[in-house]
């Protein structure tokens, strides 16, 4: 048996929604979070030009959707040296707040720092860092994710071997004991969510596949039935 394609366990791992901020309608941002509201998590992605090559949005506009929604806000720092405005971003209404292995030599205190705050600290990488990097971090953290695209861009295509990555790293929170969550960015859809929680993901981040034509209800529930 193929084990991809073995269904996964909800009731052992319940998965949650992290529909991203980045493929909304920024004219109706409220709308949009309302039409989630029965998602688990909004994804913030906060990209600098320098970090990714693209700059996203920052500090406003996180600050607009905690005023628009009670949803958890779970921050995905991509900026150079996070640690300066972790802070701005808690006092802006971050529930939780991601930083890159790269983008920082001091990855222990940027998790220290958002612990300190009083957020759920989370720690990401990129495709190509090896997994390794995390370790010195992974009992730390309330969160872990794995990016499946090299971040900058919505609407790229899930690069296949995050499956090993995801399995990878869910065995080793296993080993610790730890609750965290483990998370999983880019590329994710309908078609491909079952194959991400069977490696091990419990929350998976969703853009285009969420915001798509038919709107974010719709996009919501394809993912509802697909996990299903
Ligand atoms: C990519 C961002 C993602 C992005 C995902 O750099 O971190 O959160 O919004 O978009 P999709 O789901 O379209 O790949
Ligand atoms: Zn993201």
């Amino acid at each position: 048996m193929n084990a991809d394609v073995a269904h996964p366990d909800p009731q052992a791992r319940p998965v949650k929604l992290a529909p991203s901020l980045l493929s909304c309608d920024f004219t109706r941002m409220a709308d949009d979070l309302q039409a989630i509201g029965d998602a688990d998590w909004a994804h913030v992605d906060v990209m600098d030009g320098a970090f990714v090559p693209n700059i996203s949005f920052g500090l406003p506009i996180l600050a607009a959707a905690r005023r628009a929604s009670p949803l958890f806000m779970d921050v995905h720092l991509m900026i150079e040296a996070p640690e300066r405005y972790l802070k701005d971003f808690a006092a802006a209404g971050a529930d939780g707040l991601t930083v890159h292995v790269e983008s920082t030599p001091h990855i222990h205190r940027a998790v220290q720092m958002i612990k300190e705050l009083g957020k759920k600290a989370g720690v990401t990488l990129n495709p190509g860092t090896p997994l390794e990097a995390i370790k010195p971090v992974l009992a730390d953290v309330d969160l872990v994710l794995i990016m499946s695209v090299n971040p900058g861009f919505g609407g790229q295509k899930f690069i296949p071997q995050s499956l090993d990555r995801i399995r990878t790293v869910r065995h080793w929170l296993d080993d610790l004991g730890s609750p965290a969550e483990l998370q999983v960015d880019g590329g994710v859809t309908p078609q491909n969510a079952r194959a991400v929680v069977h490696a091990g993901a419990s929350c998976l981040v969703a853009g285009s596949a969420v915001f798509g034509a038919d709107g974010p209800r719709a996009g919501l529930e394809r993912f509802r039935e697909a996990l299903k």
